[in-house]
């Protein structure tokens, strides 16, 4: 049986990429899958937040999970920092990961900038407490967009140091399953930058929470280049804005770029735009209104996630409790 485990980090608004690269392929695979989706709040700490924006934004990926299509039946979902497994499995990984291994990490150089010195221990931290999150649940698949592939790499090496520290297979190896037209998708001002919550520029991305009116002006306003679209996927290189927009129509659509490119071809821009943006509001407009009303709900969806953390809890603690053993914790007794 397929064992699934994701996360997505509670900070700001989630935007189209993290639903085509990540949640939508939780969706299709959730069937007949043993499946944890988890709201990363520890890692949103690693820069400073607001606490009373955080808590707000906690809910709201949950709603958002559930909007997207996530049913919480069947999948547990759960606030990462309600399971203390995280934490606890974390601190014993960030004593089998080598410096070397951190450095490498490139998501690290990029967020703490020119000033290394300043930047806290958890952000260096980070993937090491991914790799907690990922190997607590012994997943099989771990989807995830492009942009994780890194730390997948990480956590993967993390369980093979332990494996071998112990000479016992603790770990399986889990396989990233990075997939689709959308495993990158990226900004709207400039096709060579990923989409992310943390740009300055609204425009660059489309959020869950946008309104049909508000999408039709950021795919307006979207970057393209002077040229007809072309008849194949070979004419897309050099071209990053057409390229992005025709995989975000095709991955939309649940379709190859190869099966999309043919429709389009020789039109121009202003035409492709306007059947894209009809497709995006067609596909976000219902998300967007089924997280306002679990929005509207806040007992239900902090019930939703009472249990979920239940059911994470019963796997995550099992795990923990057979590396306690391993590493020769003295066993408390009892509850522990
Ligand atoms: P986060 O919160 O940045 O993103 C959540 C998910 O969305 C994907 N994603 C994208 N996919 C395609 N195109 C984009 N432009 C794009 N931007 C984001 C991410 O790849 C991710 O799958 N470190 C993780 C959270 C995390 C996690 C985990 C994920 C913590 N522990 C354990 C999986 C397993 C992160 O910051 O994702």
């Amino acid at each position: 049986m397929k064992r699934i485990l994701s996360g997505v980090q509670p900070t700001g608004n989630l935007h189209l990429g993290n639903y085509l690269g990540a949640i939508k392929n939780w969706v299709a695979m959730q069937k007949g899958a043993e499946c944890y989706f988890c709201i990363v709040d520890l890692h949103a700490i690693t820069v400073p937040q607001d606490p009373a924006a955080l808590r707000q934004a906690t809910l709201e990926v949950a709603a958002a999970y559930i909007a997207c299509g996530v049913d919480p039946k069947q999948s547990a979902i759960f606030v990462q920092s309600h399971v203390g497994a995280h934490a606890e499995l974390g601190w014993v990984f960030s004593c089998f990961a080598p410096l070397g291994w951190l450095n490498r990490m490139t998501q690290f150089k990029e967020k703490s900038g020119k000033h290394k010195d300043q930047a806290v221990l958890g952000l260096y931290a980070y993937p090491v407490l991914m790799a907690a999150d990922i190997l607590l649940y012994k997943p099989t698949h771990v989807p995830v967009g492009e942009d994780q592939k890194q730390h997948l790499e990480l956590a993967r090496d993390i369980a093979g140091a332990f494996n071998r520290h112990y000479d016992k297979e603790i770990f399986p190896l889990p396989e990233p399953y990075i997939q689709g037209a959308a495993a990158r998708v990226m900004s709207l001002r400039d096709g060579t930058k990923k989409m992310s919550k943390s740009d300055e520029s609204e425009y660059s991305r489309i959020n869950l929470t946008d309104d049909a009116d508000t999408i039709k002006l950021k795919i307006q306003k979207a970057k393209t280049d002077p040229h007809p679209l072309p008849d194949s996927v070979k004419g897309l290189e050099g071209r990053a804005e057409a390229e992005n927009l025709l995989s975000l129509y095709a991955a939309l659509m649940d379709q190859d770029l190869e099966k999309i490119i043919p429709q389009f071809a020789g039109q121009q821009f202003s035409a492709f735009k306007s059947s894209l943006t009809d497709l995006m509001i067609a596909k976000v407009e219902p998300i967007t209104s089924e997280m306002r009303k679990l929005m509207g709900d806040e007992a239900h969806l902090r019930s939703i996630l009472r249990i979920g953390a239940d059911k994470a809890r019963e796997r995550a603690d099992k795990t923990l409790a057979q590396v306690y053993e391993m590493v020769g914790f003295l066993p408390a007794g009892g509850r522990r």
